[in-house]
């Protein structure tokens, strides 16, 4: 996917010539070590133009590998390097081209040397080609051979100028990336292949929070939400995923997609038969939507999310779900306690307060309880996940206070528990040998260890 938006620049680049063409006024100051070779189209002279710019120690040459590395201001990037915008940092990005070693090059406007590998060449290799480069000219052999090499490393002005032109026309923005995305997935002339790409395209891009928000004042939020209801089930897994991917951890996003109807949409796809890929990339769009979002929470136990989650769980082939949905309410039980607790050490304003309140209206426990979560999530300690028993056990816990009473005349949840306990014994000790103090067998062990006794009281 980022390939996509690499910008392969088979030529020598300097990262301050760029900064120069964005931000001119900042760059000026006393005159740079580089010289670049002017294209004057006049062999003879070879004219070299000092550019003002920064000072000498400023400019390093950037040394590429064949891993992208973020480039600084001052920067000059050796030729035969790729150059590309990371859409997530924001920063350029460079590593080494596919071509490797000197290669001389000339034209009509001028000549010079390109080193294609960084600057890690031989001095026997440099005089070589800088005697190609003199052979061309009429210009007695400048003594400073060695300056002239380096300043051969980079190309006519010109042709950079150009070069820089180019990289600013190909670098969309994101926001004219997206607009682009949207046309596509809105455009009824498209395929369902077509408008599935435009989603995972824009899917990547929302995980930035100002992509995201871009997304709703476009008016990109609202076709995503009505592709939830729309017919092809297809774009509605990929809209499903392009909302979570919005809403995670953007506030101002959740409220917007809240408001547009996503919370209702969502339910009606794990309410109604649908694919197991399709109420995954739901269940991911809800938890999203739900997380540090107490009016959400409360809007999703009026609408009888609850008691959908329920029955997902309870619907034969869909158990690769269970986890997922125990997790959403896990998450929730855990926010709302930790909310409680942090007010105790806070001095109390007014927007914890206010916090507070909007927790003690999401009333989950007693849902869970008349829904017959103290029978459902003990079902999922049969699995052989480790994973999946560790995150039914925390939930058991969470769920202590109001399932007591269940969990003691439960059976086969005493039966499962003296089952992993002797398990997990085991486990730990084949961790011990291997010298492993604080496992994660251990850890389970305390879990399974803690369910006994707390079940044990009266
Ligand atoms: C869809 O295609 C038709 C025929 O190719 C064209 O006339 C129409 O303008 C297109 N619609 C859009 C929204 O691009
Ligand atoms: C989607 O297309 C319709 C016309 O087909 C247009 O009215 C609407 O503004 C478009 N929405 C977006 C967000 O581009
Ligand atoms: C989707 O839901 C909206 C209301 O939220 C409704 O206007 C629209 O007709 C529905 N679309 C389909 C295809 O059912």
């Amino acid at each position: 996917m980022q390939n996509k938006w690499s910008i392969k620049l088979g030529v020598a680049v300097t990262f301050w010539l760029f900064s120069l063409h964005l931000i001119p006024a900042h760059t000026v100051k006393s005159p740079t070590a580089l010289s670049i070779k002017e294209g004057t189209g006049d062999h003879s002279k070879g004219e070299e133009t000092q550019l003002e710019n920064e000072d000498p120690e400023d400019l390093e040459v950037f040394r590429p590998t064949d891993k992208w590395q973020t480039l600084k201001p001052g920067h000059a990037v050796p030729a035969g390097s790729h150059v590309r915008l990371n859409l997530q940092t924001g920063h350029r990005e460079v590593k080494m081209g596919e071509e490797e070693g000197l290669k001389y090059w000339s034209d009509g406007n001028g000549q010079g040397m390109m080193n294609m590998q960084g600057p890690s060449y031989t001095a026997e290799e440099l005089k070589e080609a800088l005697k190609k480069i003199k052979e061309g000219m009429d210009d007695p052999v400048d003594k400073k051979q060695e300056e002239d090499a380096v300043r051969a490393q980079f190309r006519p002005i010109e042709e950079l100028k150009k070069d820089m032109e180019a990289l600013d026309m190909l670098v969309e923005t994101d926001v004219q990336v997206m607009r682009k995305l949207l046309n596509k997935f809105n455009n009824t002339n498209s395929t369902t292949d077509e408008k599935v790409t435009a989603l995972l395209d824009l899917e990547y891009l929302v995980h930035q929070i100002d992509n995201a928000q871009n997304l709703v004042s476009m008016g990109g939020m609202q076709l995503v939400i009505n592709a939830l209801n729309g017919t092809d089930i297809r774009l509605q897994e990929s809209a499903a995923f392009v909302l979570g991917s919005a809403v995670s951890s953007n506030p101002s996003v959740q409220v917007e997609a809240v408001e547009g109807g996503a919370l209702q949409k969502l339910l009606t796809l794990l309410a109604t038969q649908r694919p197991l890929a399709v109420k995954k990339k739901v269940l991911f769009a809800v938890a999203s939507l739900l997380r540090h979002f107490p009016f959400a929470q409360s809007y999703f136990l009026k609408l009888g999310g609850v008691q959908m989650l329920g029955e997902l769980f309870q619907t034969p082939g869909a158990e690769a779900l269970r986890v997922r949905i125990i997790t959403v309410l896990y998450d929730m039980i855990i926010e709302k306690e930790l909310i409680s607790q942090v007010g105790m050490d806070l001095i109390p304003d007014s927007s914890h307060q206010e916090r507070l309140r909007q927790y003690a209206e999401v009333s989950l426990l007693p849902v869970l309880v008349e829904q017959g979560w103290c029978r459902l999530v003990p079902e999922l300690l049969a699995s052989p996940e480790h994973d999946w028993r560790e995150k039914a056990l925390r939930t058991l816990l969470a769920m202590m206070a109001q399932c007591h009473t269940q969990y003691k005349q439960n059976p086969s949840l005493t039966a499962s528990l003296s089952e992993l306990q002797k398990q997990y014994q085991e486990l730990v000790l084949t961790e011990q040998d291997v010298g492993e103090q604080d496992g994660y067998f251990g850890e389970i062990l305390a879990l399974v260890d803690s369910m006994v006794v707390k079940m044990q009281q009266v």
